[in-house]
């Protein structure tokens, strides 16, 4: 059975330019309209941080807090199949705290798994064309949902990387030290690579169907695991030992699930390379589609959808695809527009639709088109 799960209310506090805000959100479909740069991502952005600990875009936490403010702090009522909630994630002075219920979490997996949330935003079109690291977030967050020990993996794997880095630049390649840190590199990242393998297993499994039904019929997907590792620790731990002088003049490592890869083609050609730009968008959407069902699978729950701005984004086709996808979904939908008037909904029942509008950080609920 996969729960029902809600958001029931949100509050936002120096977040962004979101000063002080408090939402009542609708069950099904909530509408978050405005001009530009009135903080529209930034709202959805507020509700991602409280339920993955993380941003979808800010390189460093500092940026999600208000210019001027010393906290920001994200509180939510959350339901599951009936049962209520609180969390509740803020930054203060650069350092994350995370509370379930008002108690500490177990550890970050269980805070970060607890409300699955899929988000689609304008930085995912580069799933296709962009660099690796945006697969690789894909393929993390997949992981984390199907085994959050992926991310205790990932903790240690990046100590001990940090640690003989700074060894190698320190005390150069014969630093006795080096050996203990490989191992443990070894050791993390071999494990970490199989996680990400099953991983892209099972993206690559909930993709075809998506994409089969978005794309030309006779257009051939094949999504791989590109590893940039080994699962096999003593593989891992050679490979570390002859590369410790190359990795010492590019001051980071050659080797390790960092360098890991979603190797995406289409009838046999690299999409990177050769996809045009419609088959990239609809790559892209089988992706996200991809990620929801995997989520929505390993979690037995509807994740909460953020969409922001894809109608800016797609084309009125591709666009229509995803609303489309949005009304049939059993999961709480948030999605951003500039243009909320193209946004119609004929088929929910009017309390399943809420519309607020988003002017300089402040928020107001208005009429919703019918
Ligand atoms: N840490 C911060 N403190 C204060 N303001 C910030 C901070 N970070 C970003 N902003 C500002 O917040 C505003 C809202 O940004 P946001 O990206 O949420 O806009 P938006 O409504 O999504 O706009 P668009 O339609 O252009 O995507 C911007 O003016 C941005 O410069
Ligand atoms: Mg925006």
């Amino acid at each position: 059975m996969t729960s029902r799960l809600s958001f029931q209310s949100l509050s936002v506090r120096g977040f962004r330019n979101i000063s002080e805000l408090t939402l009542e959100p609708a069950e099904r479909l909530n509408v978050l309209a405005g001009d530009n740069g009135q903080g529209k991502t930034s709202l959805l952005e507020a509700v991602y941080f409280l339920a993955t600990s993380r941003s979808f875009r800010a390189e460093r936490m500092g940026e999600l807090v208000q210019q001027g403010q010393s906290a920001a702090v994200v509180r939510a009522q959350v339901v599951e199949q009936g049962v209520p909630r609180e969390q509740r994630a803020a930054i203060t002075g650069g350092r994350r705290s995370l509370k379930l219920d008002d108690k500490a979490p177990k550890n970050l997996a269980s805070y970060a798994t607890r409300t699955p949330v899929v988000v689609f935003h304008p930085g995912d079109l580069a799933l296709g064309s962009g660099p690796a690291s945006v697969r690789r977030t894909l393929l993390s967050r997949v992981a984390l949902y199907f085994e959050p020990t992926a991310l205790s993996h990932q903790g240690r794997y990046t100590r001990a990387a940090r640690e003989r880095q700074r060894l190698l630049d320190e005390r150069g390649t014969e630093a006795r030290e080096l050996e203990v840190f490989e191992i443990l590199m070894a050791e993390s990242g071999a494990l970490l690579a199989a996680t990400h393998r099953r991983a892209a297993e099972r993206l690559a499994q909930a993709v075809l169907p998506a994409f089969r039904r978005m794309a030309a019929p006779d257009l051939q997907l094949e999504v791989r695991y590109q590893p940039g590792g080994a699962e096999d620790r003593e593989v891992f731990q050679r490979e570390l030992f002859t590369r410790r002088l190359r990795d010492k003049s590019a001051r980071r490592p050659s080797f390790g699930p960092q360098r890991d890869d979603l190797e995406l083609s289409l009838d046999g050609r690299s999409a990177r390379r050769h996809a045009s730009q419609g088959q990239l968008r609809v790559l892209t959407l089988a992706l996200k589609l991809a990620e929801l069902t995997c989520v929505r699978e390993a979690r037995g729950a509807h994740p909460v959808l953020l969409l922001d701005d894809v109608s800016s984004e797609l084309d009125p086709e591709r666009t229509g695809a995803v609303y489309r996808f949005v009304r049939e979904a059993a999961s709480q939908v948030f999605v951003t527009t500039t243009r909320p008037e193209l946004f119609t909904t004929p088929e929910l029942e009017p309390d399943e639709r809420r519309d607020f509008r988003l002017v300089r950080g402040a928020l107001e609920r208005t009429v919703s088109p019918s």
